[in-house]
């Protein structure tokens, strides 16, 4: 790797590309942005005024033929993002690739295997699980705060004014168990420490195909977790992990982690206790009224990345992690279809089939 920093290129500029990846590797000190690739004109052009010195490319194809070339990001529709990791592996470049893996199970075993092959590093963009307020919860689940875990409650809502048109639909990877459900198998992965093993789910469709669903997960050695998703509901991203000694509830919007205790507050003393921490968290909203941050997770997920390139380290969640996750995505599909429980396939089958 030349010097300090990394050649890096951008795949897809719409939507998040633009709030988010492009103007973080524009501005990182340690990324030269050497190119950047849509299919679409008007979206390169509006790329390319905040990235004056990328090289811009129709064909993403056609950008991976860059020698010095040494990672790309992978911003596109999610139809296309195992064809696109397959050819970024195939030319030997480090992938981050935008989350889910794939939209189809014969995908799964070929991006592995490209993966494999190219020796290259490999992250899945699960961006939720490097926010601030999920390490802390992850650091006191560690420290064991709040006891053993019985049971844990997420829901990942929001309401969508509009969506590209690719997403409506989930022959062209649309649908809300791909889109957020997928981010909810990976915190549940990452905070509980234990693979998900079973799903049942039930989806339906409100303004868009499948734009809501609830889903049961069962984990190995884990506790039960219940989980809303939707494109159609009212904007909240909340997480709550119920213990024998408390409740950690983490609320990404407002950026709080509360520990909480199990019983409501009865007494004069633990109601005066429960006034004073809203009024601190009044204060923490107001402060944030006043200087509003950007949401920080996907800046500190690609950070995380350039580190593993510069440093030739494998990062989590890697390829592997995306395949068990997309295979939890199509266990709850056919749970959705069947009504039933549906087991995943054990990690040694992931690289034949994750097929249901
Ligand atoms: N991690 C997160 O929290 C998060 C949030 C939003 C989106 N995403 C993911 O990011 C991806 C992109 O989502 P989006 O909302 O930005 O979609 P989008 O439709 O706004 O952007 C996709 C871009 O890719 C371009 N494109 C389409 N086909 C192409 C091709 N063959 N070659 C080059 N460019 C092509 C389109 O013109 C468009 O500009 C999705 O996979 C989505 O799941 C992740």
């Amino acid at each position: 790797m030349r010097g300090q920093s990394i050649n890096v290129a951008l795949l897809g500029c719409g939507r998040i590309a633009t709030w988010f990846h492009l103007e973080i590797l524009h501005r990182h000190p340690l990324v030269q942005l050497v190119a950047i690739a849509d299919a679409n004109q008007d979206a390169l052009q509006r790329a390319k005024t905040k990235a004056p010195q990328a090289n811009t490319f129709l064909r993403y194809e056609d950008l991976l033929q860059i020698d010095d070339l040494d990672a790309v990001v992978i911003c596109l529709p999610t139809h296309l993002h195992a064809a696109a990791a397959i050819a970024a592996f195939e030319a030997k470049k480090h992938v981050y690739l935008e989350k889910p893996l794939a939209i189809s199970p014969s995908e799964v075993p070929q991006v592995l295997h490209a993966w494999e092959a190219s020796h290259c590093i490999g992250m899945i963009g699960f961006n939720g699980r490097f926010h601030p307020v999920i390490q802390q919860a992850k650091e006191m689940l560690d420290r064991q705060v709040i006891g053993p875990i019985t049971a844990v409650q997420t829901v990942h809502t929001s309401f969508a004014k509009s969506l590209p048109d690719w997403k409506k639909s989930r022959e062209s990877g649309g649908g809300v168990l791909l889109d957020l459900a997928s981010h909810q198998f990976d915190l549940l992965a990452f905070l509980l420490n234990t693979p998900v093993t079973e799903v049942m789910a039930s989806v339906w469709s409100q303004r868009f195909e499948q734009d809501s669903a609830m889903l049961q997960i069962r984990s190995h050695h884990g506790p039960p977790a219940q989980v809303f998703v939707s494109n159609s509901a009212a904007v909240e991203n909340r997480l709550e992990i119920i213990g024998e000694r408390g409740r950690i509830v983490t609320d990404r919007f407002a950026s709080t982690v509360r520990v909480l205790p199990t019983q409501p507050a009865y007494s004069r003393v633990d109601r005066t206790r429960e006034l004073c921490r809203d009024s601190v968290s009044l204060v923490s909203k107001l402060k944030k009224i006043i200087a509003p941050t950007a949401e920080p997770s996907y800046r500190l997920a690609l950070d995380y990345f350039i580190n593993c390139v510069r440093e030739s380290r494998t990062p989590s969640p890697d390829i592997r992690d995306g395949c068990k996750n997309i295979a939890a995505v199509f266990a709850a599909e056919k749970s959705a279809k069947t009504g039933q429980w549906i087991k995943l396939p054990a990690e040694d089958e992931l690289g034949a089939s994750c097929a249901f």
